[in-house]
């Protein structure tokens, strides 16, 4: 089979992009344990208030400058509506649904998860700047969709 000069180059380049980015996922993948955040935490959402860990969500300190925040987004609000942390702080974002699907957004950060009513959505974040951040629910729920806020409060130090 004769392949033109051109054809040649255009098919090595196919092969070779496709080769380059299987190894890079294999990489991230195996060698830097990347994966897509876990959806393997479940809980009960018709139950929230009688579940021992659910029952009274909100912040909780694990060290020194290192934070729970555990969530319960419902239609149209998360609870508790306002978290404080202080400068500097990661926070490690536990997040349910009471009811239908909503999302965890944090504009402006790389903050932004579905919240699934049944799983505990998972991520985190360093404030390393101070000030009001907004959280915002992406994923449209119903007649409040636009009014679903809450607010984080980060304390300069
Ligand atoms: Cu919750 Cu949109």
């Amino acid at each position: 089979m004769h392949l033109h000069k051109y054809e040649k180059i255009w098919l090595i380049f196919g092969i070779g992009s496709l080769i380059f980015f299987l190894a890079v996922l294999g990489v991230a993948a195996f060698a830097f344990g990347h994966q897509p955040p876990s959806h393997m935490t479940t809980v009960d959402s018709q139950n929230l208030d009688e579940d021992p860990v659910w029952s009274n969500p909100g912040l909780e300190k694990i060290d020194e400058n290192t934070y729970r925040a555990r969530l319960i987004a419902q239609a149209f609000g998360y609870d508790p509506g306002v978290i404080e942390v202080p400068e500097g702080a990661t926070v490690y974002f536990e997040v349910t649904s009471k009811d239908v699907v909503h999302s965890f957004t944090i504009p402006g950060t790389n903050v932004n998860m579905m919240i699934t009513p049944g799983h505990v959505n998972m991520t985190s974040h360093t404030f390393t700047e101070s000030g009001e951040y907004l959280v915002l629910c992406n994923e449209y729920c119903g007649t409040g969709h636009h009014y679903m806020q809450m607010t984080i409060e980060v304390i300069p130090q």
